[in-house]
This record gives structure tokens, sequence and C-alpha cells, in this order.
């Protein structure tokens, strides 16, 4: 019940709560992260990348095909923003899957200006140039183990259920590949995401985001990290040949002088969780892919969370994994060695 407090009662509670104001400065100023620092929001929002809309004549446009952005900006942001590209469900950043605290307000502790992108058709920029269908297909078992879970996942069921139940449509052929990343090109190039990016990604946007590198023209690119990513991009003089059908999960390959744009990027770390064998397909082409980008001088690394980080039973989305906070200090890592971590 509420009461209204005696004068005496609320000189205390004005007093503690001064006190508490005094701690999240303090505790912002030090530059100290951790889930009791305060999150310190300068500003939050969201904005559309456009895209040039088709025409039925010159009357009738629509506006569509276009991505969506929602931004965070820090009290006191650092110069790196991180951008979170999901591959089908922007909650896989916003929280742990049994609710505890996401990438989103862990990066937000460490005052980096936090950007959670959709790129044309997917989430929240779903209004769609082409006519799109979507066929259910019962396959939330099939995820259970693509996504690499294991028994934490049994133990929780409440884990499962928002993991499983999360996801959206995901678009994925090369079409869809270059429609998004014609966009995210724009989008880093822009500056609306700042001047330094690292992009955070998982499975399919881990090949979306190297295309957007190899698109871009600015070096505002300064690092990609992927988790799991399911497709990579090679240059066309490497004998790789393209997937099969609409080749959903690449390999894409591009003119060697474009691909050479991702030596050019700082830092890539490909991620793998736990229990991924040799013999996986797309463990194999993330060594292959790192081992061209470094031919070119470029600084990629193929990262085994198990094996190389202790970090056992990881899954194919460790940023939202029961102990995800562990994860979470890895990007911290490629952070501080390139200098990315400072202040505006
Ligand atoms: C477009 O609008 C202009 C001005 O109202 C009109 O003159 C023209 O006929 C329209 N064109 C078409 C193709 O509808
Ligand atoms: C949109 O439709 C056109 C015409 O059918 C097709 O060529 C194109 O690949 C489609 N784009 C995407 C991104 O699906
Ligand atoms: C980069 O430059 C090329 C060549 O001028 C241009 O075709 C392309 O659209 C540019 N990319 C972006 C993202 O603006
Ligand atoms: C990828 O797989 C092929 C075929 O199994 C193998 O010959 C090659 O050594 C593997 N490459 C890497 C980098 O693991």
């Amino acid at each position: 019940m509420f009461a209204i407090p005696t004068s005496r009662a609320f000189v205390t509670l004005l007093l503690a709560a001064l006190a508490g104001q005094t701690e999240a400065e303090d505790a912002s100023r030090s530059g100290k992260s951790g889930p009791d620092k305060p999150i310190m929001l300068r500003q939050s929002g969201g904005f559309r990348q456009d895209h040039p809309s088709p025409e039925r004549n010159p009357n009738m446009t629509l506006s569509c095909d276009h991505g969506y952005v929602e931004y965070f900006q820090p009290w006191r942001p650092r110069k790196t923003s991180i951008v979170m590209w999901h591959s089908s469900s922007t909650q896989s950043f916003q929280n742990r899957w049994d609710g505890g605290e996401g990438f989103k307000d862990m990066f937000l502790r460490r005052e980096y200006p936090v950007y959670l992108w959709e790129g044309p058709r997917v989430g929240r920029a779903n209004w769609a140039c082409n006519a799109t269908s979507y066929a259910p297909d019962y396959r939330d078992q099939g995820n259970f183990v693509a996504w690499n879970f294991g028994p934490s996942f049994n133990e929780c069921e409440y884990a499962w259920q928002q993991a499983t139940s999360s996801r959206y449509q995901e678009f994925d052929s090369e079409a869809s590949v270059n429609l998004e990343t014609d966009a995210a090109a724009i989008a880093a190039d822009s500056g609306k995401l700042g001047t330094d990016i690292v992009y955070l990604t998982n499975s399919a946007s881990g090949l979306r985001a190297q295309m957007t590198a190899v698109k871009s023209n600015t070096t505002n690119i300064k690092g990609i990290v992927c988790y799991e990513s399911y497709g990579y991009v090679f240059p066309d003089d490497a004998g790789t040949k393209p997937g099969f059908g609409s080749n959903p999960f690449g390999p894409i390959l591009v003119p060697v002088e474009e691909f050479k744009k991702l030596a050019e990027v700082p830092a890539i770390q490909f991620m793998w969780g736990d229990h991924r064998d040799d013999s996986f397909l797309y463990l194999n082409q993330s060594r292959q892919a790192a081992a061209l980008i470094n031919q070119y001088g470029g600084n990629a690394e193929v990262i085994m969370l198990g094996k190389d980080k202790g970090l056992k039973g990881t899954t194919h989305i460790a940023f939202a994994d029961l102990h995800n906070e562990k994860v979470a200090g890895l990007p911290d890592e490629i952070l501080e060695v390139n200098g990315l971590t400072e202040y505006y």
C-alpha cells in the first residue's frame, strides 16, 4: 500500500535517492561495468534506412524494402558503435533466453552506443517491395538441434519457450543478402551509425555483415564478430563454388579487389560454440575465409569458444546463452586491442 510519507520519512527517502544518484555517477565515471552499474542514456529512438522506391507511374511510388535501426545513446558514450545484427530475432540481443541480461544492456553498461539493426523485410522492416510468403514448417525440434542447445535448455523450459517462439522470417537467399546489404552498406557509410562500427552478428547475419564490408566505401567498419556464421564471402579466383539453388547461405563470390576490403577491417572474429565438429561445413568455410582474408593482410581469426576459451556448453547463439556474461568478455578484447574503447 502507498502512504504519503511523513516529513522525516520523506527526507530519508530523498537522501537515499541522492546517495543512489551519486553512486550511479561514480560508477559511470569509473568506467566500470557489471550488473550493478546503472545504464544512463542520453537518447534512444529509431529510424528507417531508405532505399530507392519502385514506381508504378510518376505519381505512384511505394516506400518499401527499407531497413530499420533502433538506437540507444549512453549519457557519456564511447566512440565505437556496437551494431547488433540478429539472424531472425532482435530478442536474441535484448535478453538471455531465461530473461536475464542480454548483450544490449551489457554493452550499454560499458557505455557503447548500441544499434539494433533489421535489414529490409526482416522484423520491424517487413514492408517489402516484392510479394513475400510464409510456409509453416514444424521445425521447433529441428531448431533445438541446429542451435546446438543442450541439457540447460531442458532444465529451463522458459528459456526454451522464449528461444523457439521469438523468431521471425529470415529470407535466406543471395538476392535477399544483396537487398539487405545494399541498405546496410549505405547505413554504414552514412555516419548515422557512428564512424567506428563493430558488428555483432549471429548465424545468417554473419554473411550479411561480411557482404556489407565488401560494399562499404568508407573505413567506418572497424570490426565484425560472427557467432556461428552460416555463410562466407570468397574471392572469385579462389576456386570456391557457389552453393546450390538460391544460394541461401553462400558461399558468395566477389571480385578479388572487393574481397580485399575484408582485409581492411581491423578485426574479424568467427566464433564457434562448443561441440562443433571440424567436419562441420561452415566451420570449415570460416577457416578458409579467415586464411584468405589474412593472406591479403587482414586480421581474421577462428575461435572455438569451448576448446580455445573454456566456455563449455556454448550454443549457436552464445550471446543469449544462460552464461552469456563470459561470452561478452571476448568482444571486449578486440575493442581493447584495436584501440576502440575511446570516449568522445
Ligand atoms: C500525375 O499527376 C499529374 C499532376 O496531377 C498529372 O498531370 C499526370 O497525368 C499524372 N500522371 C499519371 C501517369 O497518372
Ligand atoms: C524481387 O522480385 C524480382 C522479380 O521477381 C526478383 O528478380 C528479385 O530477385 C526479388 N528480390 C528479392 C530480394 O527477393
Ligand atoms: C561504393 O562505390 C561504388 C562505385 O562508385 C558504388 O557503385 C556503390 O554504390 C557505393 N556503395 C555505397 C554503399 O554507397
Ligand atoms: C575443408 O574440408 C576439406 C574437405 O574435407 C578439407 O580437405 C580441407 O582441409 C578443409 N579445410 C579447412 C581449412 O579445414
